[in-house]
């Protein structure tokens, strides 16, 4: 199989991930932080030495301002629904995925304030838009990274100066991006990190971060035990316990530190060189089927490693499902068709309601890989003309 769904969650894992796992799973999975016994010890430092390995790699100086969640899904709901209060207004993009969209319209219904600025079709987002859209009662603003969907990066830079001028944190959905384009958290001054686990930091599913600068309070969304102050009946005000409640993926978050681990290793500039370089050679190869409509931004390093296009033939075009359903049944190739979980972003390139056919290669792949998918691709767009 030749696997190009690495957007929604990479495959294959490096070796040492699925070696941490497995050792971590064997020996060290009792509970992390509610017993002394040698066991227990074991697990708590397995999510220690992962949470200074997530830190090491996005240069975040407190460690313990690193939350573990199970997904990114989870850690965008915990900053969002956790800051955002009745009266208080969002600013958010046209381009983000529904775990930005969905829990912002949740709390639009309670009384929040949302304003999605517009990107331009390739999903180009304006700094300055979102630093117009920023009102007096402005206390958060939500971007992607990159988009899911056109892959299009957010100049993040710009938009965490502008709204800090108004005192205003960003939160970064860095669903696409974090483990492939480096992300420097002081560097940038960011205030909220939401990350999966499981895609470009190769780390199982079940797994993902939200990492809360020192100068952002959050009300916690998940009450229970945490192994810490158990004779209070309220959560600990010291962090990560206050927002990690219940029993952590000891497992999975240790393979997610090997994740890290396994990108400092490599270095992260080589993985984004590679993963550009078969952008590149996927984008100029698809540009030269016949038939072929691509969307976003021409520049492969101006975009994450995704890659969505659809066959528009000469006649009425191919529907993305049957596209990506021959190319998974007739040859072996994976990759994600539809909507993609992100409407807004559809609706701004001019692909919804049908949606589009998504490659996303990853660091794994090969040149190899991008040229059988090329040539897949262009015999199913023959019988489209
Ligand atoms: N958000 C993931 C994707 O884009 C699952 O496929």
């Amino acid at each position: 199989m030749i696997y190009l769904d690495n957007a929604a969650t990479s495959h294959p894992k490096p070796e040492a991930v699925y070696r941490r796992v497995d050792d971590v799973l064997r020996h060290a999975s009792a509970n992390p932080g509610r017993a002394g016994h040698q066991m227990a010890v074991e697990a708590d430092r397995a999510i220690f030495e992962a949470r200074e390995s997530v830190a090491r790699l996005f240069n975040i100086k407190h460690p313990d301002r690193i939350i573990f969640t199970p997904n990114a899904t989870a850690a965008l709901n915990l900053a969002i629904k956790g800051l955002l209060k009745p009266g208080e207004h969002c600013v958010t993009t046209a381009m983000e995925h529904n775990s930005v969209t969905r829990p912002l319209k949740f709390l639009a219904q309670l009384g929040a304030e949302v304003d999605k600025v517009q990107p331009s079709p390739k999903g180009v987002t304006d700094p300055f838009s979102i630093k117009a859209a920023i009102k007096t009662n402005t206390t958060l603003v939500a971007v992607t990274h990159a988009s899911n969907v056109i892959g299009t990066i957010t100049p993040i830079g710009e938009i965490i100066e502008a709204a800090h001028a108004r005192n205003v944190p960003v939160l970064l959905d860095a669903a696409q991006t974090a483990g492939s384009v480096n992300i420097d958290v002081e560097g940038l001054g960011l205030d909220l990190l939401a990350c999966p686990g499981h895609k470009c930091l190769y780390g199982p599913q079940g797994t993902g971060f939200l990492y809360i600068a020192p100068s952002v309070r959050l009300k916690p969304i998940l009450y229970g035990g945490t192994g810490s102050r158990s004779d209070m009946d309220t959560m600990p005000d010291f962090l990560p316990d206050r927002y990690e409640a219940g029993t952590l993926n000891t497992p999975g978050i240790a393979g997610l530190g090997a994740g890290c681990e396994f990108i400092v290793s490599e270095g992260i500039a080589r993985i984004r060189s590679h993963e550009v370089a078969l952008c590149k050679r996927l984008m100029e190869g698809l540009a030269g089927v016949p038939g072929m409509k691509l969307y976003g931004v021409d520049d492969p390093w101006a975009r994450a490693s995704v890659v969505s296009f659809n066959i528009i033939g000469n006649v009425e075009g191919m529907d993305p499902a049957s596209v990506g359903d021959r190319l998974d049944s007739e040859f072996g190739i994976a990759v994600r068709v539809g909507i993609h979980c992100a409407p807004d972003a559809h609706k701004t390139m001019g692909s919804y309601p049908t949606g589009a056919v998504r490659m996303s290669p990853g660091y794994f792949n090969t040149a190899e890989d991008i040229d059988k998918a090329v040539e897949a691709v262009a015999e199913i767009a023959r019988g489209a003309r």
